[in-house]
């Protein structure tokens, strides 16, 4: 057996690799962007937020990191062709999606309207989907890595989050179904389903202690994650040390959607 490969350093992991990111104004997607090129990957890095894009390249500057920014709001039509295209001028082919912007929402079926479950699911799934299309459309001959957000919300059942907790559901659906189209052809669809994470989505109510029960109750590893826990997924998900691994949603949550725990 060689261990020349494993022994490469993990600064190396992702060397080579031309990943597009999007949410990477933000939270998880923005740490996963971070993460990506600082392992070696040239990053495009989609946000409808131009300000946030911005403060990521200045961060980029300083770092040395060689990420890109592409303003673009994923619910327009068209909007993946444009993303692939901007990454074809400045990059070349990419060989890594990772699909992390979405939006979480609160309220029970019975309250929720049509605009509010539509809007969801548009911010949430039919994004993932037509990047993810996009994708198995332009990666090339040696294949690419896709992974989406799904949620602890979207694994279990949890009450007052119907459209977001359907849309995130329907997120890990789509990654089984993809995986099995399009394995023959080395592109591996994974997802990644955070629990809760002090992102600037979640701060304010984390400081307000609203999801205290929650996190020291009902976790075996009772703290807040933090965005690095999720990037480090990600990370792992696109590097070729995950090259047997397809179809699958992997909890990033410290137990709370895989365990029963009950606190002693
Ligand atoms: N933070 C958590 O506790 C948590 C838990 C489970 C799942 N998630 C999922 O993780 C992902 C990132 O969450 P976060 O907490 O980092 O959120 P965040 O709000 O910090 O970041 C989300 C980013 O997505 C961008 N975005 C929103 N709508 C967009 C659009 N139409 N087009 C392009 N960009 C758009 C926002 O501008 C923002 O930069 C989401 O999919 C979320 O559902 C988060």
């Amino acid at each position: 057996m060689d261990y020349s490969e494993a022994s490469r350093p993990v600064a190396a992991q992702l060397a080579g690799k031309t990943a597009i990111v999007t949410g990477a104004a933000s939270g998880i997607g923005r740490e996963t962007a971070v993460l990506f090129a600082a392992r070696g990957a040239r990053v495009l890095a989609v946000d409808l937020d131009a300000a946030g894009l911005e403060s990521l390249g200045e961060q980029a500057r300083d770092l040395g990191l060689d990420i890109a920014g592409h303003v673009q709001d994923l619910t327009a039509e068209g909007a993946a062709e444009r993303v692939f295209e901007a990454c074809s001028t400045r990059f070349g082919t990419p060989d890594v999606l990772a699909n992390i912007a979405g939006k979480a929402g609160d309220g029970p079926a019975g309250s929720t309207t049509d605009e509010d479950f539509d809007f969801f699911v548009s911010m949430n799934l039919t994004t993932a989907f037509r990047m993810s299309r996009q994708a198995v459309l332009q990666f090339g001959e040696a294949g690419g890595s896709i992974i989406n957000t799904s949620s602890a919300f979207g694994v279990v059942g949890v009450g007052g989050s119907a459209p977001y907790s359907a849309a995130k559901g329907a997120v890990s659906s789509l990654t089984r179904q993809m995986a099995a189209d399009y394995g023959p052809r080395n592109i591996r669809v994974n997802a990644v389903a955070p629990g809760l994470v002090e992102t600037p989505a979640t701060a304010e109510r984390i400081r307000a202690g609203l999801f205290d029960d929650m996190v020291t109750r009902s976790r075996p590893i009772p703290r807040v994650g933090l965005p690095r826990d999720i990037a480090n997924a990600f990370a792992f998900l696109a590097s070729d040390d995950a090259s047997f691994i397809t179809g699958v949603t992997l909890p990033v949550c410290g137990g709370w959607s895989t365990t029963r725990f009950r606190a002693r």
